[in-house]
């Protein structure tokens, strides 16, 4: 058994306290690999943010769970030489089963979801609650989901949104025990969130129905990127072929990140802004074999679209 409490990361509760009282929201930003991490990190101490490492099962099966826990454990010294020590928490994200859960915890994760929302409302219910019994014995945090979001989805996939319904939420609360709830309000996750035509806008009604009914209560939105079209057009430019990409406005997410939203998610827009920058260096540069000379200016890229993130839709800067 791993604590994470020994390897300098931290749990939920008290960045979001603060989120919810500050009005902004903490980012929470997926990594697979080295140079993913060192953005996040390098972006998060230079704005002085807290932040959720994000690792998803792909992320473990691409990189594997042991390495990626010693690169967020490294991730903590990395940020100290970098001259600001913020709060990491290092978390599970979409968490399948108890099982999962569990080997994520004793390995020192700090935070894990269990993503219950594709299963009947008692099944949900269960499965969330035993996650959180166990996880509460070692003050670990734990996020929970009621509603599906429209796409894939922990590979389960869904056409339509499932709204978050507001009745539901007090009951779940209470009856898990978690910590904070992700909801389902027209989020989705990847690059291409909206058909063409259709108004790309969150239902920031079904957000303030849940916040009446559960004052204080930190929520989480996943499937959160925006797809800058600058980023689009870049990957375009230099052979890329991404049509009708279209993500979340980010006054929106602003929006949400001021009321009870604690916890925002995003990887698409960081995998948009990687491989811009890697298409650029291969179109101009088409001698270039050495990795650094394209994952270097795509780290670039990535740091300088996370500190963006940070202080213009999270307003997570200067929190830590
Ligand atoms: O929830 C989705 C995240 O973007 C992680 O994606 O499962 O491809 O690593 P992934
Ligand atoms: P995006 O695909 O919108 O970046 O969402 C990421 C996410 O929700 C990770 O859990
Ligand atoms: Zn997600």
């Amino acid at each position: 058994m791993i604590s994470y409490k020994d390897l300098g990361l931290v749990n939920s509760r008290e960045i979001f306290a603060k989120a919810m009282k500050g009005g902004y929201a903490i980012p929470a930003f997926n990594f697979n690999n080295m140079e993913q991490l060192q953005a996040i990190i390098q972006a998060c101490v230079e704005t002085k943010s807290p932040v959720i490492l994000q690792v998803s099962s792909g992320a473990r099966k691409y990189a594997n769970q042991t390495l990626l826990r010693y690169m967020a454990q490294g991730a903590v010294e990395y940020a100290k030489e970098l001259g600001y020590n913020i709060p990491i928490v290092l978390h599970l994200d979409h968490g399948d089963s108890f099982e999962l859960c569990k080997s994520c915890i004793d390995f020192g994760f700090s935070s894990v979801m269990i993503d219950g929302s594709h299963l009947p409302y008692d099944e949900n219910v269960a499965l969330t609650k035993k996650v959180v019994e166990y996880a509460h014995k070692h003050d670990v945090t734990v996020e929970g989901e009621l509603g599906v979001l429209a796409g894939v989805e922990d590979e389960v996939s869904a056409e339509q949104h499932t709204y978050t319904r507001p009745e539901e939420v007090q009951d779940f609360v209470s009856k898990t025990g978690v910590d904070s709830l992700a909801i389902s309000i027209g989020t989705s996750h990847g690059a291409f969130k909206f058909k063409p035509g259709q108004k790309p806008e969150i239902r920031l009604d079904i957000l303030y129905e849940i916040e009446k009914r559960l004052p204080g209560f930190p929520i989480v939105l996943h499937g959160s990127s925006s797809v800058p079209q600058d980023i689009v057009a870049e990957i375009n430019k230099y052979g890329g072929a991404l049509k009708d990409s279209i993500g979340i406005p980010e006054e929106q997410l602003r929006a949400a990140a001021k009321s009870a939203v604690c916890k925002i998610n995003i990887d698409s827009d960081g995998r948009l802004a990687m491989t811009a920058a890697v298409r650029k260096v291969f179109a101009e540069k088409p001698e270039e074999f050495d990795p650094r000379k394209y994952l270097g200016p795509a780290r670039d890229k990535l740091k300088e679209l996370y500190k963006h993130k940070v202080i213009n839709v999270l307003g997570s800067n200067d929190k830590a």
